[in-house]
Order: structure tokens, then C-alpha cells, then sequence
């Protein structure tokens, strides 16, 4: 599996990997995000950085929580230690100099969507590498909510992504634009950066 990453980011620059952790940690997963979207913890996300952070629920609208990677719960544990054998490999492999892993929980409420963008905004220029983890059971075409990447090699086409439970996308952040379709289910996901040194 780690093998296919690193050959995936060197070649066409991403990858989408099935089964990346254990069913029942995707599940435990979902589980916790929907405890604290119940609870409100969920915020709006914003674009930008530093002090160009805005709402632009035009651009985008889910919600997401940061998490802090000294307070982590066990699931969350689990899928932080499987990013950093990632990072392990890409580091051996293509000497990217990953250093770091910042990540959000992520809700997308029925008829949320981000529109087409790339994840660098000025100021995090240090995000190297783009990971996100699905966490949504029986997803089904009708239920919208896909990853479009428009991927340099398909200039006219591009490539859609189901948010399936347990499915590890990554993908080399910084020229690969992309986007989240509209979703009519909350589709429910770890979204997250291996970053460069600070
Ligand atoms: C993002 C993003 C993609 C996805 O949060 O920047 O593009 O599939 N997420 O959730
Ligand atoms: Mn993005």
C-alpha cells in the first residue's frame, strides 16, 4: 500500500487508497463526528490564512473541527500513526521533507459543496502533500458529494471520487485543483495536510 502511495504522488501526483485503516476505526470515527455535530462543536470553515481568514459560503460550506495531535482520541490515534508511516515512506521514497500533519474532522450538510480551488493560500506554502479519509458508509452516485480532481494530465477532463468509508485520497497539494461536488447526505471525512517544516 505504501509502496502504491509513493509510486502514485511520483507519477500522476495522487492516489486514492481503499481500506486504508480498519472498518471498525472508520466507523468509530463517523461515530465521534456525529457526537459533536450534535453537540455543536462544528465550526464554518473559512478560506484563506492568518488574517485573510473569511467565511465565503459561496466557495465553500462545511464544517470542520481542528484537531489537536496531543489530545487525540484512540481512533483518531490510530489513523494519525497510519498518515505518519505515509509520511515515513514518501520521505524515503521521494525526499519531500514531510514534517508535520495538520488535520480537521470535516461535515459536509446536505447541499454543501467547495468549489473548485487548490489547497495553498498565501501563507501555506508549507503544505506538501493533501490526505483525506472518508467516513461514510453505502455512499452511492445519487448522493452527490464527490472529490473532483482535475488532475494536469486530463487538462479537459478530470477524475471523480466517491467518499467512500474507509478510502485514503492523497495527492500532491500544490498545483492539483480540485473540488467537492454538492452533497445530499452530511458526508463525513478527516481532511488533512503532511506539511513541510515550519
Ligand atoms: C478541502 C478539500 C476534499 C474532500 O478540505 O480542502 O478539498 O474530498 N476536501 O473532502
Ligand atoms: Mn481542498
Amino acid at each position: 500500500m505504501l509502496e502504491r502511495i509513493t509510486a502514485d504522488l511520483a507519477g500522476p501526483g495522487w492516489s486514492v487508497c481503499d481500506n486504508f485503516i480498519p472498518a471498525e476505526t472508520v466507523k468509530a470515527l463517523a461515530t465521534e463526528c456525529r457526537q459533536q455535530w450534535q453537540r455543536g462543536q462544528f465550526r464554518a470553515a473559512q478560506v484563506g490564512i492568518g488574517e485573510n481568514l473569511k467565511l465565503r459560503p459561496e466557495i465553500r460550506s462545511d464544517q470542520v473541527i481542528w484537531l489537536d495531535s496531543s489530545v487525540l482520541s484512540y481512533p483518531q490515534q490510530i489513523y494519525f500513526d497510519a498518515v505518519e508511516d505515509v509520511r515515513y515512506a514518501v520521505n524515503q521514497a521521494l525526499y519531500l521533507g514531510l514534517f508535520e500533519f495538520e488535520a480537521h474532522l470535516t461535515l459536509y450538510p446536505p447541499g454543501s459543496f467547495y468549489r473548485r480551488h487548490v489547497d495553498r493560500f498565501r501563507g501555506s506554502e508549507y503544505r506538501l502533500v493533501s490526505c483525506v479519509l472518508y467516513l461514510n458508509e453505502n455512499w452511492l452516485p445519487e448522493h452527490g458529494g464527490q472529490l473532483r480532481l482535475h488532475t494536469p494530465q486530463h487538462e479537459t477532463k478530470h477524475v471523480d471520487i466517491a467518499p467512500s468509508a474507509g478510502a485514503l485520497v492523497c495527492f500532491l497539494t500544490e498545483h492539483m485543483e480540485h473540488e467537492v461536488l454538492l452533497t445530499h447526505l452530511d458526508r463525513l471525512s478527516v481532511t488533512g495536510w503532511l506539511c513541510a517544516r515550519r
